[in-house]
């Protein structure tokens, strides 16, 4: 057994970690991007092994845990279900027990979220979800690192996370695996989501696997949802999984645009952000995603600094 494998650990969804631990995710993930940025060698994973496991299309999840790994001394191994045994139906313990013995790390993007379970119960090495139907919890660690690289004060022991408590994040869309993903964070580090969706495509808090529904309020109208908001995030109308449901979709969302007037609501100094890819005329107004209020680029480079702390915390522990 590898050192650290003791405290083994997934990442499946939000929730799996506390705030304090996202208080130290975070710092470490400020402290890797400033090695990052000033080209400052930093390899505490040299003989370690990510496997990657897509089942769905990807590109920054792919550049950014590929890249991140190489970046800390380890090594990648990519497959998908068209070039692996996965895709001719392999037990996905089968599967879990032979990978989990040849690497140190997973990160899978499938389907279910019962799939990335069952792999980590059969796994002797940390899972990490890479989206799931249900989930998405490696972009809203990123959205959250850029919310406070952008308006968190530092201190002594990092960002001030107290800076999240209170405020006020739009949520206009689908109530998708991001939505869900929202409201288990504000549940665990205590902001509020306003969550606006069409009818029929409704959050549903048994599914994000929220216990309190003081988290997030409900609003029928999009603008009202953007009224005062900190910040304001949209994603896709159609996830990966359910383009058969396009033709509906794309006719049920035409007023959850996120345009000029609804960020003309939120605070002054909102922010926007956007997992991407993103569909500008749909979900996004151009105007809003290439505007001055949009992070939407820094949002992107933030998933590989974040999953840089992320691995590093799932295999070696705390440093120091
Ligand atoms: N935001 C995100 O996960 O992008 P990809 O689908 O390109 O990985
Ligand atoms: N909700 C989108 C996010 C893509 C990164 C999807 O699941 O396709």
């Amino acid at each position: 057994m590898k050192p650290g494998y003791s405290l083994m650990k997934h990442y499946l969804q939000f929730k799996d970690f506390r705030a304090e631990e996202y208080a130290y995710v975070f710092e470490r993930a400020r402290v890797i991007k400033q090695r990052f940025k000033n080209y400052e060698k930093y390899q505490p994973l040299v003989d370690r092994t990510l496997a990657m496991i897509f089942e769905k299309a990807s590109t920054r999840t792919r550049v950014s845990f590929e890249a991140g790994m190489y970046q800390m001394g380890g090594s990648v191994v990519h497959l998908t279900t068209g070039d692996s045994q996965l895709g001719r139906a392999e037990p996905i313990e089968d599967s879990a027990r032979v990978i989990s013995r040849m690497v140190d790390i997973v990160m899978i993007r499938t389907f279910e979220q019962t799939k990335i379970e069952c792999f980590a119960a059969h796994s002797r090495v940390p899972v990490i979800n890479g989206l799931t139907n249900e989930f998405h919890p490696c972009q809203i660690l990123a959205d959250l690192f850029t919310y406070l690289e952008h308006r968190a004060p530092v201190n002594a022991r990092g960002f001030e996370m107290d800076s999240l408590k209170g405020k006020v994040v739009a949520w206009v869309g689908d109530g998708n695996n991001m939505a869900n993903t929202w409201l288990q964070a504000a549940e665990i580090l205590g902001f509020t989501v306003h969550v606006s969706t069409p009818g029929g495509y409704e959050v549903d808090p048994a599914v994000a696997g929220i216990r309190d529904t003081g988290c997030y309020k409900v609003f029928a109208d999009p603008r009202e949802a953007c009224r005062g908001a900190h910040l304001v995030t949209t994603d896709v109308w159609t996830s990966m999984g359910y383009e058969a449901e396009n033709e509906a979709r794309l006719k049920a969302f035409a007023d959850w645009c996120v345009d000029a007037d609804m960020m003309a609501l939120a605070q002054p100094d909102a922010l926007f952000m956007h997992c991407l890819p993103a569909h500008r005329g749909e979900e996004v107004a151009a105007e809003v995603i290439d505007g001055p209020q949009s992070v939407v680029w820094d949002e992107a480079e933030n998933r590989m600094h974040v999953q840089k702390a992320l691995m590093e915390y799932l295999l070696l522990g705390r440093i120091g």
